[in-house]
C-alpha cells in the first residue's frame, strides 16, 4: 500500500495512448480530445477535466478542479496509437461508426486521418462476427506478443515519448473461465510458446503491455487481465492495472437507482433491462458467447449491490433479465429499456419505467480519458496491480480476491475521490460533520 501523501512523479514529457480496436470508442474518443483541444467542444463527462474535488472542511471552501489538485497528464500531450483488424484509418473508421456527425469529423479530419491502426492480434475463436485482413501472423502467440512489443517500441520512439497506457476498446470476446494455463506466470508463458488454446487476444496484448511497464485498462467485459498469471506480471513489473466493462448507459443507470431503492428499504420482485443497438458492438454481441461474456458482467451488479443475503425480505426473490438485440438501424444511438417491479409498504406493488436514448460512444468517451489520465497518475505514483479505486469506471469493476466489489456509483465516487486525497496527503472526507453544531 502507498503512503499517505505518497511521492507522485511528475508528468514530464509525451504520453501515449495505445488503443487496443479503433471502433466506435476509441475514434469518438480521439475526435474528442482532438476537438477539446481546438476549441470546438468542451470535455462533458469526464471527471479528470469538469470535476472538483472538496477539501478539509465545507467552510474553508476549498473545491479545486480535479485536474488543478493531482498532476494529470495535459490533453496536449496525449499521442494516440492503436491497433485494429480493419485497414482504415481513424477518420474512415470514425466515419464507419456513425456517431459524429460529417461536420464534427470534417474539422478533425487530419488529426483523424493521421492515425493509422497497426495490424492486429486476432484469433476469430474468440470474436465470431468479425473478419478483417489487418492481422498478424506468427508461430506462436509468444511471437505476436513481441511483434506487438515491437509496435509499441517503435510509437513510442517516433513520436518521443516518456510513458504509454493501453486501454482494450476491442471487441467483447467470447465466454470461458480461467483455467490452469491462467494460474500462474510460468504456466502462461509456457502456454504464449505452445500456442495454448485458452489465451485470447486481448491477454496477448495486456501481457505485452505489463512487460513493458506499461498500464493496461480494460474497457471489454473479457477475462484479460483478471487471472492470476497477469496480476502475477502486474506486481513483478509494477504496472498498474484496472477493469473492466466501461459503466455507460443502462448499467450506469442500474446503480444510480438501485441503490436509491435500497437506501429506502423497498423491495424488488423484478428488473428487466433490454436494449436495442445497431453498431459492431451490436453485432459481435450478436452472437451468444460473447453475449454470455457480456451478460455476466451486466447481470451481477444487482446481486452484489441489493445484498439478498442480508435482506432476504426484500431482494431474495427478483427476476433479473438482461437482454441485447442487434437491430443495425439504431446503430451506435442504443435504446435501454428498464422496467422494475417493485414493492413498498405492506407489500404493495409498484413499477419504474426507464427509457434510456442513450448514446453509448458518447458515454464511454470520457471514461476513456479518464482512464488514461488516472492509470498513469497511479504509475507515476507507484501504485501497482488492481486499481480498484477505478471502480467508478466499470460495470464489473476488478478487486482483491474474496472481495465483493463496490457497485454503487456514489459509494465509488467516494472512493475514488478519497484516494486522490490520500494520495495528497489530504484529510479523508467522513460526512460527519458534526463539529460544525459544537
Ligand atoms: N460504448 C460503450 O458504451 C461500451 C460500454 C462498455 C463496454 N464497451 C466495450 O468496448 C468495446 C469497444 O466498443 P465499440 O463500440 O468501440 O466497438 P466496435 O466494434 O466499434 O470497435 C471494436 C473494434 O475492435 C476491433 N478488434 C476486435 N478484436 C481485435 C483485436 N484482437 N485486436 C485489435 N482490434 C480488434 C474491431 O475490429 C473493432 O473495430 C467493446 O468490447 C464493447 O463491448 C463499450
Amino acid at each position: 500500500m502507498i503512503e499517505k501523501g505518497t511521492k507522485i512523479e511528475e508528468p514530464k514529457g509525451r504520453l501515449g495512448v495505445l488503443l487496443v480496436g479503433m471502433g466506435a470508442v476509441s475514434t469518438t474518443f480521439i475526435a474528442g480530445v482532438e476537438a477539446i483541444k481546438n476549441d470546438l467542444a468542451k470535455p462533458i463527462g469526464s471527471l479528470t477535466q469538469m470535476g472538483r474535488i472538496r477539501l478539509g472542511k465545507r467552510t474553508e471552501k476549498r473545491t479545486p478542479l480535479v485536474k488543478d489538485f493531482v498532476p494529470l497528464a495535459k490533453l496536449s500531450d496525449l499521442v494516440f496509437g492503436g491497433w485494429d483488424i480493419f485497414e482504415s484509418n481513424g477518420y474512415e473508421a470514425a466515419r464507419t461508426a456513425g456517431v459524429l456527425s460529417e461536420t464534427d469529423l470534417a474539422k478533425l479530419k487530419p488529426s483523424l486521418e493521421a492515425i493509422r491502426p497497426w495490424s492486429a492480434a486476432f484469433d476469430k475463436n474468440f470474436v465470431r462476427n468479425l473478419d478483417g485482413k489487418n492481422v498478424k501472423k506468427g508461430a506462436t502467440k509468444m511471437d505476436l506478443v513481441d511483434q506487438i512489443s515491437e509496435d509499441i517500441r517503435k510509437f513510442k520512439e517516433k513520436n518521443g515519448l516518456s510513458r504509454c497506457v493501453m486501454v482494450w476498446c476491442g471487441s467483447t470476446e467470447v465466454y470461458f473461465k480461467a483455467e490452469k494455463v491462467h494460474e500462474t506466470l510460468r504456466n502462461f508463458e509456457e502456454g504464449l510458446k505452445t500456442n495454448h488454446s485458452a489465451i485470447a487476444p486481448s491477454m496477448l496484448y495486456a501481457y505485452a503491455a505489463l512487460r513493458e511497464g506499461i498500464p493496461f485498462a480494460n474497457g471489454a467485459p473479457n477475462l484479460t487481465v483478471d487471472i492470476p498469471a497477469l496480476q502475477e506480471l502486474a506486481h513483478e513489473k509494477k504496472v498498474p492495472l484496472s477493469g473492466k466493462d466501461f459503466k455507460t448507459g443502462q448499467t450506469l443507470m442500474k446503480t444510480i437507482i438501485a441503490p436509491g431503492l435500497k437506501a429506502r428499504y423497498l423491495g424488488l420482485s423484478g428488473w428487466f433491462s433490454s436494449n436495442i443497438l445497431g453498431n459492431r458492438d451490436g453485432e459481435v454481441l450478436d452472437d451468444p458467447d460473447s453475449f454470455k461474456t457480456k451478460e455476466e458482467s451486466k447481470l451481477s451488479v444487482l446481486e452484489t449491490l441489493l445484498q439478498p443475503e442480508l435482506y432476504p425480505d426484500l431482494y431474495s426473490n427478483f427476476y433479473h433479465k438482461v437482454r441485447i438485440h442487434y437491430y443495425p438501424p439504431r446503430g451506435d444511438n442504443k435504446e435501454g429499456w428498464d422496467n422494475i417491479d417493485l414493492f413498498g409498504w405492506m407489500g404493495y406493488p409498484m413499477q419504474l419505467k426507464i427509457d434510456f436514448l442513450c448514446r453509448d460512444s458518447i458515454l464511454a468517451a470520457p471514461l476513456v480519458l479518464d482512464l488514461v489520465l488516472f492509470m498513469d497518475l497511479a504509475q507515476r505514483a507507484h501504485m501497482k496491480g488492481t486499481q480498484e479505486w477505478l471502480s467508478f469506471y466499470y460495470k464489473s469493476p476488478m478487486t482483491a480476491p474474496n472481495l465483493y466489489p463496490e457497485h454503487n456509483l456514489f459509494i465509488q465516487e467516494m472512493k475514488l475521490k478519497n484516494t486522490l486525497r490520500y494520495m495528497m496527503g489530504e484529510d479523508q472526507i467522513t460526512h460527519l460533520g458534526l463539529e460544525y453544531y459544537d
